[in-house]
């Protein structure tokens, strides 16, 4: 098991934090601790769609998303030295649950901070996986301060939820898979928040073949991606408003520099739009999705898309149903809607 080393480049010194030979590293690394999933399609979603939907469902991947993949890849990078001291994270969602599930898998403990207004199914997957909750105010500077003090004390090391080339690279694994599963794919949806995601997915596809398009798909109570695109630098925006829960973080310097080059559009979408998505989910494709998740649908089926050059050149298109993991009375409250 290799060490990390964390200059944030790649091999060939692309500027890019990961590439095909780092993905596909992660690939082997974490075979034995993630799921391969299914794609699924439906010929009735085609006809509203009038394309090809081929769905990866990372729903069903190992503790209900694809945050397993980078979080692994992550931990089982770690050298056997580093790895005692345990990770830490600051991240309260399905990447916190993840770091808990990849650091049990590893034996080694996972610090999770997690604000104190969290909700309960947050903090419970985080307890199923054995992950150590360490409480911290809401605000992002005391939840970095907080993990940063529980890195001095045990020596732990941080797992970013995207902006580090370990997770990024695991990311990438889906697009990998799904290549595999459907070679004849030419556009793929992603859902971007902190751009974790679609830059390993990025990587992977234009290293494999340079004409697939890849597409971010972003809600637009959360649209710091489509606005950093048109302006040309990272835009942070001061407050997000979305049911999007998994969609509210900000792109990194490592994930910034592969949107901006590799990403060919990002499609925004109202939370009506992922809502409807969502209950399509449910009700044809038999798969329980978070909004997260159904982005890429709601996309795939917007005007924006339709009217696009794109949609006018695509016929079989990937969309990444990123995770699973709802908070019933959310669910609830949103399908009676
Ligand atoms: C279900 C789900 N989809 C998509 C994303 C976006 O991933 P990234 O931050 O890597 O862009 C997240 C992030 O938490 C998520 O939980």
């Amino acid at each position: 098991m290799g060490s990390r080393d964390d200059d944030g480049q790649n091999a060939e010194g692309q500027g890019y934090a990961a590439d095909i030979n780092s993905i596909r590293e992660a690939q082997a690394r974490i075979a034995p601790y993630v799921h391969k999933t299914p794609i699924l399609s439906s010929t009735s979603i085609n006809a509203i769609a009038g394309k090809q939907l081929f769905f990866k469902c990372e729903c069903f991947q190992k503790a209900g998303a694809f945050k397993i993949r980078g979080a692994s890849n992550s931990i089982f990078a770690l050298d056997d030295i580093q790895a005692a001291k345990g990770v830490v994270t600051h991240s309260s969602g399905n990447h916190a649950a993840a770091v808990a599930l990849a650091a049990k898998l590893r034996g080694i403990p996972a610090y999770i901070v997690i604000p104190e207004n969290a909700p309960a199914c947050k903090v419970e997957n985080v307890n199923r996986y054995g992950g150590q909750v360490i409480w911290s105010d809401v605000t992002m500077e005391s939840r970095e301060s907080t993990a940063k003090k529980v890195q001095e004390e045990t020596g732990a090391i941080l797992i970013h939820p995207f902006n580090d080339k370990y997770t990024i690279s695991g990311q990438g694994t889906v697009c990998l898979e799904l290549l595999e599963q459907v070679p004849e794919i030419d556009t793929i949806i992603v859902p971007i928040s902190g751009g974790g995601l679609i830059s390993g997915v990025a990587l992977a596809a234009k290293a494999i073949n340079p004409s697939i398009r890849v597409l971010a798909a972003e809600p637009k109570g959360a649209d710091d991606s489509a606005q950093s695109k048109a302006a040309g630098r990272i835009i942070k925006l001061p407050a997000t408003n979305t049911i999007a829960d998994g969609l509210r973080a900000f792109l990194g310097d490592l994930t910034w520099p592969v949107v901006r080059d590799l990403v060919d559009d990002v499609i925004v979408v109202d939370d009506n739009a992922i809502v409807d998505a969502m209950k399509m989910c449910y009700e044809t494709l038999k798969v329980a999705v978070e909004p997260s998740g159904a982005i890429g649908l709601a996309a795939a089926l917007s005007d924006e898309f339709k009217e696009s050059s794109v949609w006018h050149e695509s016929s079989k298109i990937g969309i990444i149903v990123s995770g699973g993991n709802v908070d019933l009375r959310v669910l609830w409250e949103s399908l009676c809607k």
